[in-house]
């Protein structure tokens, strides 16, 4: 006979305790610490997806958006512009260095990722070229959940329930110089990515090729994967040389979490197309953005006058007016530099806590975007059934103990593999650092050595 699931026991209760009502109630914010209605303390160690750049209830952040809010909160996009919307738009140039010259915002990294698709589509629309319309992404990749960010993401479990609606994206492999694709040596990862690129561009024919998307440090389907040296200016090659359009998903890794304001300022490269979002407005207002060059746009320009993208929030003023109050913050604090400065060393203490488990396979990231991947084996990097749920594991002891991180699971082939990222804010302290780094390696050890 199957077993039932037990009632839910409160209104919003889910069976698995993934309902409402089985969460914590959270209450107040301050720095990196969140608190709950019983009053449990939590130091944010990826609040949520890597969101929180300057921490919780700032206060030169709410009074920003409580200036705003007093003014006006939101001018519709298509009447009028605002202070706040052209700052920020200033800024945002101005951070990404030269060679971008256009913004639209939106509400969510997936509208982000949507816009910049639909950008790269209406651009070889208006030069002429309509077949230009497929997009080709990578394997072990999340790019949002709207049905065209889902569709360029390389992520199994997420698509499932949705394939056959899905848009026909053509799949590389990922860059992951842990797991690179078999015979391939590490060393050889960047020219093989490139080359099969560039034999999948020409198998589908430049003519009908678009875009090629990819997070330049992978966020959630991969545990924090940064691209290996000279991958991305392979790639970059490959799509000029076939008129394609690159873009770059850095809704998780940009807005300066990487320790640079352009996480692929690292590799030397500029996408067409640059999406951004968590770190931008650092959670106090859903915001996101898409960049592209004046290259991208001129066209659009010229034949159509305008981006065809956007939603009714686009461009809202209250968002805007966060962004700004958050990015000039950073700016001011020099956090970016804290970031990849304090980043560095930060590594270099979390692979030494971890050193003694032979079950941590690889401890990797950039700035204060760390990723550790967990193995069966460390000698044939096997991982761990599924079943055993291991980066939840550690996922919910740490919050239990009061750290909140960010486990992935899925990493290895779309539905095996653990990792947990670390994402503080960007001005979490030495003693924030510290608290994270020591609770983690608490629950690593926990989960790894049950009693
Ligand atoms: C790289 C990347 N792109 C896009 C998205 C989608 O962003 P959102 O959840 O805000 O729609 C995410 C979300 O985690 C992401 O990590």
């Amino acid at each position: 006979m199957t077993e039932r699931p037990a009632p839910p026991s409160r209104p919003g209760a889910r069976p698995g305790g993934f309902g409402i009502a089985d969460l914590p109630r959270i209450v107040r914010g301050r720095g990196s610490h969140l608190y709950d209605v019983d009053g449990k303390c939590y130091v944010d160690g990826s609040g949520g997806p890597a969101v929180f750049s300057v921490g919780h209830a700032h206060p030169e952040v709410n009074a920003a958006i409580q200036r705003q809010l007093e003014d006006i909160a939101y001018g519709y996009r298509y009447l009028f512009t605002s202070s706040a919307l052209e700052e920020l738009t200033a800024m945002l140039l101005e951070l990404c260095g030269p060679g971008y010259s256009d913004v639209v915002f939106t509400g969510s990294g997936s509208e982000a990722v949507e816009s910049a698709l639909k950008i790269a589509l209406q651009h070889f629309y208006c030069r002429g070229l309509p077949g230009k319309r497929r997009f080709i992404a990578r394997e072990r990749s999340w790019h949002g959940n709207t049905l065209g960010a889902l569709s360029v993401s390389g992520f199994a479990e997420r698509r499932r329930a949705f394939e056959g609606s899905l848009l026909d994206v053509a799949f590389v492999s990922a860059a992951n110089a842990y797991r690179p694709p078999a015979g391939i040596a590490a060393s050889d990862l960047a020219a093989h990515c490139a080359a099969e690129l560039d034999a999948q561009i020409e198998a589908l024919g430049s003519d009908s090729v678009a875009a090629f998307v990819f997070e330049p440090i992978v966020g959630a389907a991969g545990g924090v994967v940064p691209a290996p040296p000279g991958y991305a200016r392979a790639i970059e090659a490959v799509c000029r040389r076939h008129d394609v359009l690159l873009i770059a998903d850095e809704v998780m890794c940009g807005s300066g979490r990487s320790g640079c304001f352009r996480a692929l300022e690292h590799d030397g490269v500029r996408a067409d197309l640059m999406t951004i979002a968590k770190g931008l407005a650092g959670g106090y207002i859903p915001l996101a953005a898409t960049l592209c060059t004046p290259a991208v746009a001129a066209p659009i320009f010229a034949e159509a006058g305008a981006f065809q993208t956007g939603h009714t929030f686009t461009g809202h003023t209250l968002a805007c007016a966060a962004g700004l109050a958050v990015q000039q913050l950073i700016a001011r604090e020099q956090l970016v530099e804290r970031v990849r400065v304090t980043g560095a060393r930060w590594l270099s203490e979390l692979r030494a806590a971890l050193a003694r488990y032979d079950e941590v396979g690889d401890v990797r990231g950039r700035g204060f975007f760390l990723g550790v991947e967990f193995v069966a084996d460390r000698a044939t990097q096997r991982p761990f059934a599924r079943e055993r749920g291991l980066s939840l594991d550690i996922g919910r002891r740490a919050f239990d103990a009061g750290l909140i991180c960010y486990p992935c699971a899925g990493n290895v082939d779309g539905t095996n593999g653990d990792t947990v990222i670390l994402a503080p804010p960007y001005n979490a302290s030495d003693a924030d650092l510290e608290e994270i780094l020591s609770k983690f390696t608490r629950a690593v050890g926990a989960a790894l050595e049950p009693r």
